[in-house]
């Protein structure tokens, strides 16, 4: 009875103090109960080979991990005083600079640079360009590789029939992965330099990806993975890392132009925006698995279960949940911590997440994907800070 007093009282005492408070702190609990597997994570992933693609999306997990107030989610992403230097990042923003090519690819030069991307090496250009105003030491050195990047992507790289940038430097092909490869560092520049034009055409080329790779799945329309300008589909599949990689761009993409002076001439273009990462959540969310995970393809390929996927769709909700509270509910939270718990009870005494699909053979599961350890980062990182709202 005295027992059940305090409990009432607790209940009423912490609801009148702060409705917020109610929901987030048993999060803010279980955040904390799973700290020691974020370094762990951490660890996995740096001790990993990284190519360029994986250069880019690493920096991009530890950006936000350790260095979260400079990522387009936090309070100086375009420049100002972060207060601490983002050490973290720029160490891996170096290498990818270092290892740029003289054609403007970042992270290229790895084994014989003959890696036919085009748009991967941008993953590292917003952490690249991050270094020109935050280590002015060699502010001109991290400009000129950014530069080169954005030179590369705007002027270089092939072209479909409709002016989408191609994902591939030897052909005109349409991958999902270039979504959060290439558009995000294009509006981050754009935001950097107070250019318009550059925010436009990044929302453009999310635009014309969703219009080449969409297609109807049993669970809703969502994006098929590869598709030739010449009519061939070379990866008809419903991927769950590819509909992953259109949501973490277009996400970036959305939340770096809502952070400009230009918001208020491009809300159509972010209400899109934000509407087709709904769309990718729905159809991938309605697909999850009794295990919780999302499975690797939905059609066109094996239905096992993926924390890869899984915890970059997770990060995806936390996001969009703090960031577009009106337009997404709590629901998609009540997902992301199903989804959240089967990652991280996955995660095996090594720090790698398991199982994962394998980052080079799209149908096997692997041992061990950066780009996986990544994706766990942007979920632990997007949880805690949904917690903290
Ligand atoms: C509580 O949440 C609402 C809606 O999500 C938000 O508008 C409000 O600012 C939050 N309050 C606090 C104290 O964080
Ligand atoms: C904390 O972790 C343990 C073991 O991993 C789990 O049994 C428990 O439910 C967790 N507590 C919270 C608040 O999530
Ligand atoms: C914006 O960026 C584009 C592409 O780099 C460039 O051609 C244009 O001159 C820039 N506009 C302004 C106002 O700086
Ligand atoms: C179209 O592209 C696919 C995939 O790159 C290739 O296999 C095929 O040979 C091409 N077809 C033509 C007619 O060029
Ligand atoms: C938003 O998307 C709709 C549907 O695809 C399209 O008709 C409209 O032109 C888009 N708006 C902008 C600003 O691109
Ligand atoms: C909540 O999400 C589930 C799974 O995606 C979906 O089936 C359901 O309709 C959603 N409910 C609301 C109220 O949006
Ligand atoms: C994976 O795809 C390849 C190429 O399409 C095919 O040969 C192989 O049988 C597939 N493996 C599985 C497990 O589906």
């Amino acid at each position: 009875m005295v027992l059940w007093l305090i409990g009432c009282w607790l209940t009423l005492a912490v609801g009148a103090y702060s409705s917020n408070a109610t929901i987030a702190s048993p999060e803010a609990a279980a955040y904390d109960n799973y700290s020691g597997i974020g370094p762990s994570i951490r660890a996995a992933m740096l001790a990993s080979i990284r190519t360029s693609w994986e250069q880019g999306t690493a920096a991009g997990g530890i950006l936000e991990f350790d260095d979260p107030e400079y990522s387009v989610f936090g309070s100086s992403p375009f420049g100002g005083d972060g207060g601490n230097f983002p050490k973290s990042t720029l160490q891996l923003a170096f290498s990818a600079a270092v290892r740029q090519t003289p054609d403007g690819r970042l992270s290229q030069d790895i084994g014989d640079a003959l890696d036919g991307a085009a748009l991967d090496g941008a993953s590292a250009g917003s952490v690249v360009l991050l270094g020109s105003f935050t280590d002015p030491s060699r502010s001109n050195y991290w400009l000129d590789a950014a530069n080169a990047e954005l030179n590369y992507i705007l002027n270089v790289a092939p072209r479909t029939s409709t002016g989408a940038i191609s994902h591939r430097a030897d052909s005109r092909q349409y991958w999902a992965d270039g979504v959060y490869m290439g558009f995000p560092y294009i509006a981050y520049y754009g935001a950097a330099t107070h250019n318009s034009t550059l925010l436009q055409v990044a929302y453009d080329q999310c635009r014309l990806y969703r219009d080449a790779l969409l297609i109807d799945g049993p669970t809703g329309k969502l994006w098929a993975h590869i598709y030739d300008d010449n009519g061939t589909w070379v990866d008809e599949g419903i991927w769950g890392s590819g509909n992953a990689w259109a949501a973490l761009g277009m996400l970036r993409v959305a939340v770096t132009i809502q952070k400009t002076k230009f918001a208020s001439d491009m809300i159509p273009q972010v209400h899109n925006l934000t509407s087709w990462i709904k769309e990718i959540l729905d159809g991938e969310f309605a697909a999850l698995l009794p295990s919780n995970l999302i499975p690797d393809y939905i059609t066109g390929g094996p239905a096992f279960g993926d924390a890869s996927s899984s915890a970059a769709l997770a990060s995806v909700a936390y996001r969009v949940a703090a960031l577009y509270p009106q337009q997404f509910g709590r629901n998609y939270t009540h997902v992301a911590a199903r989804v959240r718990n089967a990652v991280l009870g996955g995660v095996t005494n090594l720090g790698t997440l398991s199982p994962v699909v394998n980052p080079l053979v799209w149908n096997e599961t692997g041992l061990l994907s950066t780009e996986s350890q990544a994706f766990g980062l942007m979920m632990l990182s997007a949880w805690r800070d949904w917690t903290r709202i």
